[in-house]
Protein backbone atom coordinates (compact mmCIF):
# COMPACT_ATOMS: atom_id res chain seq x y z
CA UNK A 1 0.00 0.00 0.00
CA UNK A 2 1.25 3.20 -0.89
CA UNK A 3 2.68 5.71 1.69
CA UNK A 4 -0.26 8.53 2.32
CA UNK A 5 0.68 12.12 3.06
CA UNK A 6 -0.82 15.78 4.25
CA UNK A 7 1.49 18.79 4.92
CA UNK A 8 0.93 22.46 5.77
CA UNK A 9 2.61 26.09 6.08
CA UNK A 10 3.69 27.90 9.23
CA UNK A 11 2.28 31.44 9.17
CA UNK A 12 2.99 34.81 10.23
CA UNK A 13 0.59 37.19 11.92
CA UNK A 14 1.14 40.46 10.83
CA UNK A 15 -1.28 42.35 12.83
CA UNK A 16 -3.62 42.11 15.85
CA UNK A 17 -2.01 39.40 18.02
CA UNK A 18 -3.34 38.79 21.40
CA UNK A 19 -6.06 41.29 21.05
CA UNK A 20 -7.65 38.82 18.45
CA UNK A 21 -8.31 37.17 21.73
CA UNK A 22 -10.51 39.37 23.12
CA UNK A 23 -12.33 39.37 19.74
CA UNK A 24 -10.15 42.66 18.18
CA UNK A 25 -9.45 41.66 14.17
CA UNK A 26 -6.21 40.17 13.28
CA UNK A 27 -4.32 39.74 10.34
CA UNK A 28 -2.44 36.76 9.53
CA UNK A 29 -0.68 35.15 5.97
CA UNK A 30 0.87 31.67 5.39
CA UNK A 31 5.25 31.26 5.52
CA UNK A 32 5.24 28.30 3.01
CA UNK A 33 9.36 28.36 3.24
CA UNK A 34 8.82 26.55 6.19
CA UNK A 35 6.59 23.45 6.30
CA UNK A 36 5.37 19.98 8.43
CA UNK A 37 4.56 17.00 6.70
CA UNK A 38 3.08 13.97 7.97
CA UNK A 39 2.96 10.26 5.82
CA UNK A 40 1.20 7.53 6.94
CA UNK A 41 2.41 3.96 6.47
CA UNK A 42 -0.20 1.07 6.41
CA UNK A 43 0.64 -1.52 8.74
CA UNK A 44 -1.38 -4.65 7.28
CA UNK A 45 -0.14 -7.09 9.92
CA UNK A 46 -0.25 -4.56 12.98
CA UNK A 47 -3.00 -5.20 15.47
CA UNK A 48 -5.59 -2.65 14.25
CA UNK A 49 -5.63 0.43 16.72
CA UNK A 50 -1.72 0.04 16.87
CA UNK A 51 -0.26 3.29 15.46
CA UNK A 52 3.23 4.20 15.58
CA UNK A 53 4.64 7.14 15.65
CA UNK A 54 8.20 8.83 13.80
CA UNK A 55 8.72 12.05 14.94
CA UNK A 56 12.50 12.33 14.67
CA UNK A 57 12.16 16.52 14.53
CA UNK A 58 11.12 16.22 18.46
CA UNK A 59 12.82 12.65 19.06
CA UNK A 60 9.55 11.48 19.20
CA UNK A 61 9.99 7.46 18.65
CA UNK A 62 6.57 5.44 20.37
CA UNK A 63 3.58 3.53 20.21
CA UNK A 64 0.78 6.42 20.79
CA UNK A 65 -0.50 4.68 23.87
CA UNK A 66 2.66 5.30 25.23
CA UNK A 67 1.30 9.53 25.35
CA UNK A 68 -0.46 10.87 27.41
CA UNK A 69 -4.13 11.68 27.15
CA UNK A 70 -3.54 15.21 27.15
CA UNK A 71 -1.08 15.68 24.25
CA UNK A 72 -1.95 17.10 20.66
CA UNK A 73 -1.40 14.19 18.66
CA UNK A 74 -3.91 11.81 20.70
CA UNK A 75 -6.54 14.63 21.03
CA UNK A 76 -6.49 15.06 17.30
CA UNK A 77 -6.65 11.28 16.87
CA UNK A 78 -9.52 10.86 19.25
CA UNK A 79 -11.30 13.44 17.27
CA UNK A 80 -10.39 11.91 13.82
CA UNK A 81 -11.43 8.23 15.16
CA UNK A 82 -15.12 10.12 16.38
CA UNK A 83 -15.48 11.62 13.41
CA UNK A 84 -15.46 8.82 11.36
CA UNK A 85 -17.27 6.84 13.96
CA UNK A 86 -14.61 3.89 13.89
CA UNK A 87 -13.37 2.44 17.14
CA UNK A 88 -9.67 1.38 16.01
CA UNK A 89 -7.94 2.99 13.11
CA UNK A 90 -5.89 0.35 11.15
CA UNK A 91 -2.68 -0.31 12.06
CA UNK A 92 -0.45 2.63 10.43
CA UNK A 93 3.17 4.59 11.42
CA UNK A 94 2.63 8.24 11.02
CA UNK A 95 6.03 9.79 10.21
CA UNK A 96 5.97 13.54 11.16
CA UNK A 97 8.71 15.93 9.89
CA UNK A 98 8.62 19.56 10.14
CA UNK A 99 11.09 22.95 9.06
CA UNK A 100 8.84 24.90 11.27
CA UNK A 101 10.95 26.26 14.68
CA UNK A 102 8.71 25.32 17.43
CA UNK A 103 7.30 27.43 19.98
CA UNK A 104 8.66 30.38 17.72
CA UNK A 105 5.41 32.28 17.20
CA UNK A 106 5.12 30.08 13.45
CA UNK A 107 2.31 27.81 14.18
CA UNK A 108 4.39 24.51 14.48
CA UNK A 109 1.91 23.16 16.50
CA UNK A 110 -1.00 23.62 14.37
CA UNK A 111 0.96 23.08 10.90
CA UNK A 112 1.70 19.69 12.32
CA UNK A 113 -2.10 18.94 13.42
CA UNK A 114 -3.10 20.14 10.03
CA UNK A 115 -0.79 17.62 8.19
CA UNK A 116 -1.74 14.72 10.42
CA UNK A 117 -5.31 15.49 9.87
CA UNK A 118 -4.76 15.58 6.27
CA UNK A 119 -2.75 12.44 6.01
CA UNK A 120 -5.03 10.39 8.14
CA UNK A 121 -8.49 11.28 7.00
CA UNK A 122 -6.45 10.38 3.32
CA UNK A 123 -5.50 7.02 4.75
CA UNK A 124 -9.30 6.05 5.78
CA UNK A 125 -10.20 6.85 2.01
CA UNK A 126 -12.06 10.03 3.00
CA UNK A 127 -9.98 13.24 3.29
CA UNK A 128 -11.53 15.69 5.09
CA UNK A 129 -12.59 19.48 3.78
CA UNK A 130 -10.89 22.35 4.78
CA UNK A 131 -12.78 23.32 7.40
CA UNK A 132 -13.08 20.37 9.15
CA UNK A 133 -9.87 19.93 9.35
CA UNK A 134 -9.63 23.87 10.64
CA UNK A 135 -12.27 22.82 12.98
CA UNK A 136 -10.38 20.25 14.87
CA UNK A 137 -7.34 21.37 14.99
CA UNK A 138 -8.93 24.26 17.15
CA UNK A 139 -10.07 21.88 19.68
CA UNK A 140 -6.36 20.26 19.87
CA UNK A 141 -4.95 24.26 20.33
CA UNK A 142 -7.10 24.78 23.13
CA UNK A 143 -5.10 22.38 24.78
CA UNK A 144 -2.15 24.39 24.14
CA UNK A 145 -3.48 27.57 25.99
CA UNK A 146 -7.02 27.76 26.52
CA UNK A 147 -8.33 30.24 25.04
CA UNK A 148 -6.59 30.49 21.05
CA UNK A 149 -8.52 32.77 19.05
CA UNK A 150 -8.38 30.06 16.33
CA UNK A 151 -6.26 32.56 13.78
CA UNK A 152 -3.52 29.82 13.45
CA UNK A 153 -5.81 26.83 12.71
CA UNK A 154 -7.63 29.00 10.39
CA UNK A 155 -4.85 30.66 8.35
CA UNK A 156 -2.51 27.07 8.33
CA UNK A 157 -5.76 25.29 6.99
CA UNK A 158 -6.24 27.74 4.15
CA UNK A 159 -2.55 28.81 3.79
CA UNK A 160 -3.68 32.37 2.43
CA UNK A 161 -3.67 35.90 4.03
CA UNK A 162 -6.75 36.20 5.97
CA UNK A 163 -8.63 38.80 8.02
CA UNK A 164 -9.95 37.12 10.81
CA UNK A 165 -12.39 37.55 14.11
CA UNK A 166 -12.63 35.40 16.73
CA UNK A 167 -15.72 33.16 16.21
CA UNK A 168 -16.84 35.00 12.84
CA UNK A 169 -16.31 33.34 9.52
CA UNK A 170 -12.66 34.37 8.21
CA UNK A 171 -12.16 36.66 4.61
CA UNK A 172 -9.68 35.91 2.53
CA UNK A 173 -7.62 39.28 2.03
CA UNK A 174 -6.82 40.83 -1.24
CA UNK A 175 -3.26 41.97 -1.65
CA UNK A 176 -3.07 44.65 -4.49
CA UNK A 177 1.19 44.54 -4.25
CA UNK A 178 3.67 42.15 -3.57
CA UNK A 179 4.70 42.51 0.58
CA UNK A 180 7.90 41.17 1.46
CA UNK A 181 8.46 40.02 5.12
CA UNK A 182 12.02 39.50 7.30
CA UNK A 183 11.15 37.03 9.66
CA UNK A 184 13.53 36.58 12.71
CA UNK A 185 13.37 34.33 14.87
CA UNK A 186 15.55 35.40 18.52
CA UNK A 187 15.85 31.72 19.04
CA UNK A 188 14.48 31.83 22.68
CA UNK A 189 11.19 29.69 23.18
CA UNK A 190 7.68 31.11 24.83
CA UNK A 191 4.90 29.00 25.07
CA UNK A 192 1.83 30.57 23.50
CA UNK A 193 -0.16 29.65 26.98
CA UNK A 194 1.75 31.67 29.10
CA UNK A 195 2.22 34.68 27.13
CA UNK A 196 -1.19 34.59 26.36
CA UNK A 197 -2.16 33.72 29.95
CA UNK A 198 0.00 36.93 31.29
CA UNK A 199 -2.00 39.06 28.80
CA UNK A 200 -4.95 37.88 30.61
CA UNK A 201 -4.15 38.28 34.02
CA UNK A 202 -3.03 42.01 33.67
CA UNK A 203 -6.24 42.81 31.42
CA UNK A 204 -8.50 41.17 34.81
CA UNK A 205 -6.13 43.58 37.14
CA UNK A 206 -6.69 46.79 35.11
CA UNK A 207 -9.78 46.36 32.36
CA UNK A 208 -10.18 49.68 30.95
CA UNK A 209 -6.69 49.93 30.39
CA UNK A 210 -6.15 46.87 28.48
CA UNK A 211 -9.36 47.36 26.61
CA UNK A 212 -8.18 50.51 25.46
CA UNK A 213 -4.89 49.06 24.31
CA UNK A 214 -7.09 46.32 22.08
CA UNK A 215 -9.59 48.72 20.73
CA UNK A 216 -5.82 50.60 19.38
CA UNK A 217 -4.75 48.16 18.07
CA UNK A 218 -7.93 47.20 16.45
CA UNK A 219 -8.14 50.95 14.43
CA UNK A 220 -4.49 49.65 13.00
CA UNK A 221 -5.53 46.57 11.97
CA UNK A 222 -8.47 47.97 9.94
CA UNK A 223 -5.74 50.61 8.12
CA UNK A 224 -3.62 47.53 7.97
CA UNK A 225 -6.39 46.17 5.62
CA UNK A 226 -7.28 48.98 3.52
CA UNK A 227 -3.28 49.56 3.01
CA UNK A 228 -3.27 46.04 1.89
CA UNK A 229 -5.64 46.08 -0.48
CA UNK A 230 -4.55 49.69 -1.81
CA UNK A 231 -1.19 48.57 -2.24
CA UNK A 232 -0.40 51.35 0.20
CA UNK A 233 3.26 49.67 1.38
CA UNK A 234 4.34 52.68 3.66
CA UNK A 235 1.71 53.09 5.62
CA UNK A 236 1.91 49.29 6.33
CA UNK A 237 5.13 49.87 7.61
CA UNK A 238 4.49 52.96 9.92
CA UNK A 239 1.34 50.66 10.98
CA UNK A 240 3.55 47.95 11.75
CA UNK A 241 5.62 49.93 14.15
CA UNK A 242 2.64 51.53 15.53
CA UNK A 243 0.96 47.58 16.10
CA UNK A 244 4.68 47.00 18.56
CA UNK A 245 4.78 49.71 20.37
CA UNK A 246 1.19 48.90 21.66
CA UNK A 247 2.34 45.44 22.01
CA UNK A 248 5.11 46.74 24.09
CA UNK A 249 2.51 48.42 26.54
CA UNK A 250 0.98 44.41 26.68
CA UNK A 251 4.17 43.49 27.63
CA UNK A 252 5.04 40.66 25.53
CA UNK A 253 7.93 41.99 23.40
CA UNK A 254 11.60 41.41 24.75
CA UNK A 255 14.81 43.46 25.02
CA UNK A 256 15.97 40.91 22.41
CA UNK A 257 12.60 41.34 20.43
CA UNK A 258 13.01 44.70 20.43
CA UNK A 259 16.76 45.42 19.24
CA UNK A 260 16.05 42.92 16.27
CA UNK A 261 13.46 45.50 15.26
CA UNK A 262 16.22 48.69 15.99
CA UNK A 263 18.10 46.50 13.82
CA UNK A 264 15.43 45.93 10.87
CA UNK A 265 14.30 49.70 10.52
CA UNK A 266 18.23 50.87 10.63
CA UNK A 267 18.93 48.10 7.81
CA UNK A 268 16.15 50.04 5.84
CA UNK A 269 12.75 48.47 6.90
CA UNK A 270 9.37 49.91 6.22
CA UNK A 271 7.97 48.51 10.00
CA UNK A 272 8.93 46.32 12.04
CA UNK A 273 7.36 44.44 15.13
CA UNK A 274 6.62 41.30 17.16
CA UNK A 275 4.93 38.58 15.47
CA UNK A 276 2.67 36.26 17.41
CA UNK A 277 2.82 35.30 21.45
CA UNK A 278 6.12 37.45 21.72
CA UNK A 279 8.33 36.94 25.15
CA UNK A 280 10.48 35.26 22.39
CA UNK A 281 9.80 33.99 18.91
CA UNK A 282 9.58 35.94 15.98
CA UNK A 283 9.15 39.31 14.50
CA UNK A 284 8.47 40.40 11.27
CA UNK A 285 10.09 43.52 8.97
CA UNK A 286 8.12 45.14 6.05
CA UNK A 287 11.02 45.22 3.61
CA UNK A 288 11.53 47.26 0.03
CA UNK A 289 11.78 44.95 -2.37
CA UNK A 290 15.34 44.89 -2.79
CA UNK A 291 16.11 45.26 0.67
CA UNK A 292 15.32 42.02 2.92
CA UNK A 293 18.92 40.26 2.33
CA UNK A 294 20.27 43.15 4.04
CA UNK A 295 17.81 43.56 6.73
CA UNK A 296 18.02 39.62 7.25
CA UNK A 297 22.07 40.40 7.63
CA UNK A 298 21.41 43.16 10.07
CA UNK A 299 19.00 40.72 12.32
CA UNK A 300 22.02 37.88 12.25
CA UNK A 301 24.41 40.57 13.45
CA UNK A 302 21.96 41.92 16.34
CA UNK A 303 21.52 38.45 17.30
CA UNK A 304 18.72 36.85 15.37
CA UNK A 305 18.76 32.80 15.03
CA UNK A 306 17.15 32.69 11.89
CA UNK A 307 15.99 34.60 9.27
CA UNK A 308 13.64 33.52 6.94
CA UNK A 309 12.44 35.96 3.86
CA UNK A 310 8.90 35.84 1.95
CA UNK A 311 6.79 37.62 -0.32
CA UNK A 312 2.84 37.68 -0.23
CA UNK A 313 2.06 38.08 -3.80
CA UNK A 314 -1.33 39.45 -5.26
CA UNK A 315 -3.68 36.28 -5.30
CA UNK A 316 -3.26 34.21 -9.00
CA UNK A 317 0.51 35.77 -9.64
CA UNK A 318 1.73 32.44 -9.02
CA UNK A 319 1.85 33.26 -5.30
CA UNK A 320 3.54 30.15 -3.53
O1 LIG B 1 1.01 30.95 18.08
P1 LIG B 1 1.60 32.31 18.20
O2 LIG B 1 2.75 32.40 19.12
O3 LIG B 1 1.85 32.96 16.88
O4 LIG B 1 0.49 33.26 18.94
C1 LIG B 1 -0.82 33.23 18.56
C2 LIG B 1 -1.38 34.59 18.59
C3 LIG B 1 -2.09 35.03 19.86
O5 LIG B 1 -2.92 36.11 19.46
C4 LIG B 1 -1.09 35.52 20.90
C5 LIG B 1 -2.94 33.94 20.49
C6 LIG B 1 -4.17 33.55 19.66
O6 LIG B 1 -4.74 32.50 19.95
O7 LIG B 1 -4.58 34.28 18.76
Amino acid sequence: MPAISGSAPGKSILFGEHAVVYHRPAIAVPVTQVQARAVVLANPLGTPGQIQIDAPDIDLHCNIESLSQDHPLVILLVELRSHFGINRFPAFTLRIKSTIPIAAGLGSGAAVSVAVARAVSCFLGYPLPNEKISEMVYLVEKTYHGTPSGIDNTVITFAQPIYFVKEKPFELLQVAKPITLVIGDCGVRAPTGEMVAGVRQRWEQDPAKYEKIFDEISEIVMDARMSIENGELDSLGRLMTANHQLLQQLAVSTPLLDQLIDAAIAAGAEGAKVSGAGGGGNMIALSKPGDAEKIAQNLHFAGAARTIITEIKPAGSNSE
